[in-house]
């Protein structure tokens, strides 16, 4: 979703600004804009597009030493000059990323107050009510508290007021905001990546919390203007982990990071046949609840399969949105675990609130360190996946699955199985070394795809089929490989690629007797297996080693997103930042 980015401090903003922006390409968007202050004076320059579309217009020499950007998701109104950030009303000028759901309230009450608005957004009730606010008021910070108290929805906020140019505000609820400080200056952003260039070392707000940065100093206030104390937190990845390295694409780059993600999740959880203290110590559960969405979702359904099979605890798997407004069956024997890359998804952090409201234990499962899932969890697991860049996740997904292939065996109390994530790291190495462009070629002319499985095959398909709609824009469908029959084979013609699973001996011969099914309609079938039979049923096969049912699922889904990568490169698709999509959904 947007990203922002401010500085201020001894060095020229605008480099600063624009090249954070740039590491923040990965969470989406369709516009972006700065401000910054020029002779006295507060500068905006906006464009639609792509930021290198925002860099034609502005001047970088610019002799200015405090400077606000944001990259627009557009959520209301078009992306447009006129709607992207930041906005500005009277003395404030604003950068947003969230959504102000009483935005229409407020606009209401500020026209009858005679005030002008300009944009379709919610954001720019922001700077306007600030004014409204700043006139009774007279101080800034006072100000900022009072609006805030005010807002609805979720924020990050990155503010310049007219009145006092020395200094920058920030304020957060329910969208994330860092503070950095390098030997220069001070920075504000959405996330770490868009500070590393300069330092590791930044402090995290928390909700509700209002911080005053001037080029020396940050102050932080909570939301009943103390001021507090923060942590300083140190970024252990290298600044090669947020960048390419030589790939083509994160997306492939981080495809190929999968092995040592598998390895470094294994090894923080685990030594020899025994769990370290990372894993924590859960009392007996009946019955598991998985909250996520997306990716996050289907891997959810891998951890059903495997929870429910080694440890024989029964789990449900829930969309997140879904979850958070329906009538939950729970109490204090269900753990619920919330599952999220970025930690920030708006959905299954309301999930979150609403399991621990109602008392239940939640264990959040999660990549980004310090991420407001991950804080408010009862108990928290992170994978460690490292700064997942492109926004259709891969290795976090990997990551996800390998620690809730764990989490089976710990439930299980059976620690003999631990023996079956040895060594796992070699074959990984093997499934990304081989070529899957020939199976791209097959695909990327077609509109249409399927991918049909049984049990945790099925899982899989949902995941592979993700991947391949999001990444290269062709519609496909995942279905419970005997469910196909039952209607939507009627959309299978001669051609139609359809890539059928199969890692499970126990339901081999059902699902080939499904893929049977569209073999006799003329499809084109691409079988993955592990078990490399000869047969005719096929056009082409992949076939993966063959490997423990907890290990299974977690090696299959690489082929698939290969296929996925390589279908996109060949439609020229936008790869890392596919249309429409944002890496962090912190809007509901
Ligand atoms: O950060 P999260 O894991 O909570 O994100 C959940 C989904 O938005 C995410 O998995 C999405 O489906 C990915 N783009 C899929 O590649």
């Amino acid at each position: 979703m947007c990203g922002i980015v401010g500085y201020i401090g001894k060095e020229k903003a605008l480099p600063r600004v624009l090249s954070g922006l740039k590491f923040l390409e990965y969470r989406g968007y369709d516009s972006a804009g700065v401000a910054y202050v020029k002779n006295g004076n507060v500068e905006i320059v906006k464009e639609v597009g792509k930021i290198v579309n925002l860099e034609n217009k502005i001047n970088y020499s610019e002799e200015t030493f405090m400077g606000i950007g944001h990259t627009r998701w557009a959520t209301h109104g078009v992306p447009s000059i006129i709607n992207s950030h930041p906005h500005r009303v009277g003395k404030f000028t604003v950068v947003h990323n969230g959504i102000i759901e009483n935005y229409l309230k407020i606009k209401e009450m500020l026209i009858n107050e005679g005030v002008n608005f300009i944009s379709e957004t919610d954001t720019e009730v922001i700077p306007a009510l600030l004014n409204y606010n700043y006139n009774k008021e007279k101080d800034i910070l006072k100000t900022i508290e009072v609006t805030l108290k005010e807002l609805e929805g979720s924020y990050a906020i990155g503010i310049i007021c007219d009145d006092d140019l020395d200094n920058l505000y920030a304020a957060r609820c329910g969208s994330p905001l860092i503070i950095a400080k390098d030997k220069t200056g001070n920075f504000i952003a959405s996330d770490v990546p868009a500070i590393l260039s300069y330092t590791n070392k930044y402090i995290l707000l928390e909700e509700g919390e209002i911080a005053k940065i001037s080029s020396s100093n940050v102050e932080v206030y909570n939301n009943k203007l103390d001021k507090v104390e923060k942590e300083e937190m140190i970024f252990e990845g290298s600044q090669d982990s947020a960048m390419l390295n030589g790939y083509e694409h994160y997306m492939l780059k981080e495809i190929h990071e999968e092995g040592k993600v598998f390895s470094e999740t294994v090894n923080y959880y685990v030594d020899g046949n025994s769990f370290k203290n990372t894993m924590p110590e859960f009392k007996d559960y009946k019955n598991i609840h998985i909250v996520a969405c997306g990716s996050a979702y289907y891997v959810g359904c891998i951890g059903k399969s495997l929870i429910e099979e080694f440890a024989n605890i029964p789990v449900t798997v829930e969309v997140a949105s879904e979850y958070r407004y329906k009538k939950n069956f729970y109490d204090k024997d269900t753990l619920v675990i919330i599952i999220s890359q970025s930690g920030e998804t708006a959905d299954s952090l309301a999930a979150l609130r609403k399991a621990k409201e109602d008392g239940i234990d939640t264990l959040a499962i999660v990549n980004v360190v310090g991420s407001s899932i991950s804080r408010e969890a009862d108990y928290t697991m992170y994978v460690k996946a490292g700064p997942e860049i492109a926004v259709a996740t891969t290795k976090a997904f990997l990551a996800q699955a390998t620690l809730l292939s764990l989490l089976a065996v710990k439930l299980s109390n059976k620690l003999e199985l631990l023996n079956e994530f040895v060594g796992v790291e070699k074959y990984i190495k093997e499934i990304l070394d081989k070529d899957y462009k020939k199976y791209a070629n097959v695909i990327y002319t077609h509109n249409d795809t399927f991918f049909i499985g049984r049990l945790v095959d099925y899982a899989l398909c949902l995941e592979g089929s993700l991947k391949l709609k999001e990444t290269s824009y062709i519609n496909s469908v995942a279905f419970q490989a005997g469910e196909l029959k039952h209607g939507t084979i009627s959309l299978v013609t001669d051609g139609t690629p359809v890539i059928g699973i199969c890692t499970d001996e126990s339901i081999e011969s059902k699902t080939i007797s499904n893929i049977k099914e569209v073999k006799a309609r003329n499809a084109f079938v691409i079988y993955i297996t592990n078990n490399d039979i000869e047969a005719d049923f096929y056009d082409l096969k992949i076939v993966l080693p063959k490997l423990h049912k907890l290990i299974m699922p977690i090696v299959t889904v690489i082929p698939l997103q290969l296929i996925a990568y390589e279908v996109a490169k060949l439609r020229c698709c936008d790869i890392d930042k596919p249309r429409n999509l944002a890496k962090s959904v912190t809007v509901e």
